[in-house]
């Protein structure tokens, strides 16, 4: 029961202004349960009472009396409370959801707005930043949260990543006799494996220009391109390949996925403008780029036999 500290003159009786559910009975319930109350002086007695708190989702609408129990009004719209309290207003929902953020819990009456980042982005420190891509050669093993950041791992054997994602994992390599085809190149980390339904290796077995023709070109072009070499060697012969006017063209820190993705768009420029004439060109690059072992598998795998 709320008890007034001593007796004095007869409760005032203030008009609501507000149209607000009236909670009195669960503060005066509370306060007989010894929940919370707070001290007011009533402004026109001056004495000291103790009122009921209201409970969250609620503010004082009107202090208790000496025979009245604290009156408790509803917040309204866009305001809160989120604990028992002897506020005289409710909150005002001040949290706003960022450009980077969505809604995690709307503004009510007991509590605030609550933002989290939006898909694709992680809280760090206060701010949401994107979920970082898996670079090539790397799949996502576990995708980013709203609250942590993508992980990602090196694509174990058998596996492959040719981009930068945020969302994919390592994809096996496919398989090239279940496909009926043959290999051309293995697949690595970096991409998968290359397969060709060239059977006439070596290619001088295959008559230029004839059916089958443009595959084993093709094939020969994936073979050189996808080389397990270095990013140096393979802007090498991309500049021998292109001629002295493109030296210029390629930053040497370019990715060794998007030279050997060039140095294949090139071959097979080349082989367009000149049909037939790819394979001369194609070797004289490679001895004028010093790529003597690459030359020599070139050879004995398509030409000589
Ligand atoms: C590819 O497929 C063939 C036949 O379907 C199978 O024998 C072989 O083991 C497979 N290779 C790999 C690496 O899965």
């Amino acid at each position: 029961m709320w008890t007034p500290e001593r007796r004095g003159a007869p409760p005032l009786t203030r008009p609501s202004a507000l149209p607000t559910l009236l909670l009195a009975l669960a503060a005066h319930t509370a306060a007989a349960a010894g929940a919370l109350t707070y001290p007011w002086r009533d402004a026109e007695t001056r004495e000291w009472l103790v009122c009921s708190q209201c409970p969250p989702g609620t503010f004082v609408q009107r202090p208790c009396g000496r025979d009245t129990p604290t009156m408790c009004g509803v917040c309204p719209p866009r305001h809160y409370t989120q604990f028992w309290n002897y506020l005289e207003r409710c909150r005002y929902c001040n949290v706003i959801c960022g450009e980077r953020e969505e809604e995690a819990r709307p503004c009510e009456a007991t509590h605030n707005r609550a933002c989290r980042c939006r898909p694709g982005f992680f809280a760090h420190a206060g701010f949401c930043l994107e979920h970082a891509p898996c670079p090539p050669g790397t799949g996502v093993a576990v995708p980013g949260t709203p609250s942590q950041n993508t992980q990602c791992q090196p694509c174990p054997p058998g596996t492959f990543s040719a981009s930068s994602s945020s969302s994919e994992q390592c994809q096996p390599h496919r398989n090239c006799t279940a496909l009926g085809l043959v290999l051309n190149v293995p697949g690595s980390s970096f991409h998968d494996a290359l397969c060709t339904s060239c059977t006439g290796f070596p290619l001088s077995t295959v008559a230029p220009g004839g059916p089958g023709a443009e595959e084993c070109e093709r094939a020969v072009i994936d073979f050189v391109a996808f080389q397990d070499i270095s990013s140096k060697r393979l802007l090498r012969l991309w500049q021998v390949l292109a001629g002295p006017e493109a030296q210029s063209l390629v930053a040497p820190r370019e990715g060794r996925t998007d030279l050997q993705l060039k140095l294949r768009q090139l071959l097979a420029e080349l082989r367009g403008a000149q049909a037939g004439a790819l394979g001369a060109r194609l070797l004289g690059a490679l001895r004028e780029a010093r790529l003597s072992g690459l030359e020599r598998s070139v050879r004995t795998r398509f030409w000589v036999h």
